[in-house]
């Protein structure tokens, strides 16, 4: 488990390479200092992926769209995303629908097959049905045909893209804090066991007690040496050992 503190710029490509790269950047959505674009850290994380790497980005549809170049610049290719519904969401605008949903994008580099990309089925162990049945995929799917997925008696079935936790407002260490619930199905789903982390926008670093859960290595990045601080403070609280300096 280690944190830096710096600009991920800086530290977060030589740390690598990564089999999952988070990124939370700032969605330049609000008036606080923190909250500006930060240009040029795309370009830098593709480059710091294994061969299976894929990186996973939180957003909004608006920083997403208007970041989308970036995207295609950086030659990534859309994978899937997962709709996280919070239970309360900001109200910017009273002539507009309350905003209770973020998104989590997964993309792979458009140079690797997809194939190759690390990707463990995620499922849930919510079934109800009581039969036993392989899916046959629908002839519109081509050549997406070697997957089949299998719905046991009462056990699991595929994750759903539409996931509802509870923010952590209240008992946050950071004002955008992600629950580690949320976190911890992008870790599973896309970086294998023991596998390497790296959490370029590490802000309150809520993603290491996901990757310390599951049991993968993790590398974070704060700019902010207050947070850096404090985010130490709190994974030292969590984990059986100590976190270590932020360097
Ligand atoms: C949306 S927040 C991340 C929240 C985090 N995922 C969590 O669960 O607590 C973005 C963070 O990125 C930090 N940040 C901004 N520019 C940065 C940079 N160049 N390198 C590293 N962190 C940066 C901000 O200070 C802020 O704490």
């Amino acid at each position: 488990m280690t944190l830096l503190r710096s600009d991920c710029r800086n530290l977060m490509p030589m740390h690598g390479p990564y089999d999952l790269i988070l990124a939370d950047p700032p969605y330049g959505e609000t008036s606080l200092s923190w909250n500006r674009r930060v240009d040029g850290w795309m370009a830098l994380a593709v480059k710091a992926l294994t061969p299976s790497g894929s990186l996973w980005v939180f957003g909004s549809l608006r920083s997403v769209m208007a970041t989308e170049m970036t995207f295609r610049v950086a030659r990534l290719w859309h994978v899937q995303e997962i709709v996280w519904e919070k239970q309360n969401g900001s109200v910017f605008h009273a002539d507009r629908l309350r905003h209770l949903h973020e998104l989590v994008v997964q993309f792979s580099p458009a140079s690797v097959r997809w194939q190759s990309v690390y990707q463990e089925v995620a499922t849930t162990d919510d079934a109800r049905v009581r039969v036993v049945r392989r899916k046959r995929r629908p002839l519109h799917t081509g050549a997406i045909a070697s997957g089949t997925y299998r719905s046991l008696d009462g056990g699991s079935r595929l994750a759903r893209s539409v996931q509802r936790f509870r923010n952590v407002h209240g008992r946050a260490i950071h004002p955008t804090e992600k629950p580690v619930a949320l976190l911890d199905l992008p870790v599973r789903a896309s970086c294998p066991p023991n596998g390497l982390v790296g959490d370029w926008f590490a802000g309150s670093a809520a993603a290491g007690v996901a990757c310390w859960l599951a049991g993968r290595r993790y590398v974070g990045c704060k700019i902010d040496p207050d947070m850096a601080q404090r985010a130490r403070d709190s994974l030292a609280a969590i984990l059986p050992f100590p976190a270590g300096e932020p360097s």
